[in-house]
């Protein structure tokens, strides 16, 4: 047992999950302010080897493992992110003005699962202080930033397409000089019309559309429902073929609690918890995912962003021979701390040893069964 889970863990969950989020962020935030934390962090918590290394979407990575969006969702400890073990991080959601986010409380611990619930509707500083702060600091880890539409709360009037569009359109302009590479976040679970208005044909293309005249100076990565079924693939496909600057797609979380997630808590005690679930019980669906899209999709044109369910090198690598590039975490790191990348890291090199793999590039979509 590590020491986080020893003794940080006990601390953080005898707190709200909201508190507990707030404080770890608040923390790395002052900790990559001091002149020391950051270089014990990366001398405790990094580990490097060049079989880890890939060129994905023109960038460089120095390991698959990267910091899912959602932690860090307005760059407060941006900082920090270069020393904490990941090869990437994605900061967001952020969206063109401010919001508070759902009622609390929109944080729950589905501890028997290993899952979060969470309800949070994108609270964010809104994405111009996000920029300032990326200009402040000039990571040296890529730090994408996740995009999606402003949540004006429960009772906000319906938008029209075209307003939709112009959130996005309005984040983007602002924001793609400073990422490494942007991700459009098409289908948040907790937000009014979050997880629909995109799931309507030719929406994601008229969206993309209209990002078009921007010229883009990142890649850009879609975030979508997690639907395996081959018309969803192979319309999204479609959709995001012409368009150059989109250099590939994720799954974003299930909204609510279908049927399709592996979950052991009794459901009556979920009814008091609204939100979608992450961690272990996502793993599976998301898997299938991937395996559906590699499959279908044009190799060498798009790549594969993979993030459900990770707590393990053996997770992480399973995600990887489905046909992900890179791998995202979060769950993982509310149970098992900031040593889990580490971790992870080290052991993917030994499972890359035993398959006779040179890199972890070899073994992208290498899964045969
Ligand atoms: C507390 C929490 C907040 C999240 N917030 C966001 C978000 O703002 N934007 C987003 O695209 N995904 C968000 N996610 C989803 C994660 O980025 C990730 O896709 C998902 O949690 C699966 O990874 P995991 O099982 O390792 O947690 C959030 C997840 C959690 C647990």
């Amino acid at each position: 047992m590590s020491i986080y889970q020893k003794i940080l863990r006990p601390i953080l969950f005898s707190i709200s999950p909201e508190a507990a989020h707030t404080l770890t962020v608040e923390a790395c935030r002052v900790a990559g302010n001091l002149p020391i934390a950051p270089k014990v962090s990366r001398a405790l918590l990094t580990f490097d080897s060049s079989e880890l290394e890939s060129n994905v979407a023109g960038l460089h990575f120095s390991n698959p493992i990267g910091l899912a969006a959602g932690w860090d969702k307005s760059g407060r400890a941006i900082p920090m992110l270069d020393h904490l073990g990941f090869g990437f991080a994605e900061i967001g959601s952020v969206s063109a003005r401010p919001s508070s986010g759902n009622p609390k409380p929109r944080l729950f611990r589905l501890q028997q699962d290993r899952a979060i619930v969470v309800n949070y509707g994108l609270p964010n500083e809104g994405v111009e202080v996000v920029a300032r702060r990326i200009a402040a600091h000039s990571p040296k880890t890529p730090i994408g930033v996740n995009i999606v539409k402003t949540n004006d709360g429960p009772d906000a009037l319906e938008c029209s397409g075209d307003e939709i569009f112009a959130d996005y359109e309005k984040s983007v302009l602002i924001i793609h000089r400073y990422a490494s590479f942007i991700t459009l976040n098409l289908s948040c679970p907790n937000a009014k019309g979050g997880s629909d208005f995109f799931a309507s044909p030719g929406n994601i293309a008229s969206l993309l559309e209209r990002l078009r005249p921007i010229s883009i100076a990142c890649p850009v990565f879609l975030k979508v429902a997690p639907n395996p079924a081959p018309s969803f693939l192979e319309r999204l496909l479609q959709e995001a073929e012409p368009y150059e600057f989109v250099k590939g797609l994720m799954f974003n979380l299930p909204p609510g609690k279908p049927d399709s997630l592996s979950l052991t808590t009794d459901r009556s005690r979920l009814i008091h918890m609204p939100g979608a679930v992450s961690g272990k019980p996502v793993e599976n669906l998301i898997n299938q995912c991937i395996r559906e899209l590699y499959f279908r999709m044009p190799k060498g044109r798009f790549e594969i962003i993979g993030a459900g369910g990770v707590f393990t090198a053996e997770d992480a690598y399973n995600k990887i021979r489905l046909g992900a590039s890179l791998v995202q975490i979060y769950t993982a790191l509310i149970y098992e701390g900031p040593g889990v990348v580490k971790r992870i890291n080290r052991a993917l090199v030994h499972l890359l040893h035993r398959d006779g793999f040179k890199s972890i590039q070899e073994a992208i979509g290498t899964h045969t069964c």
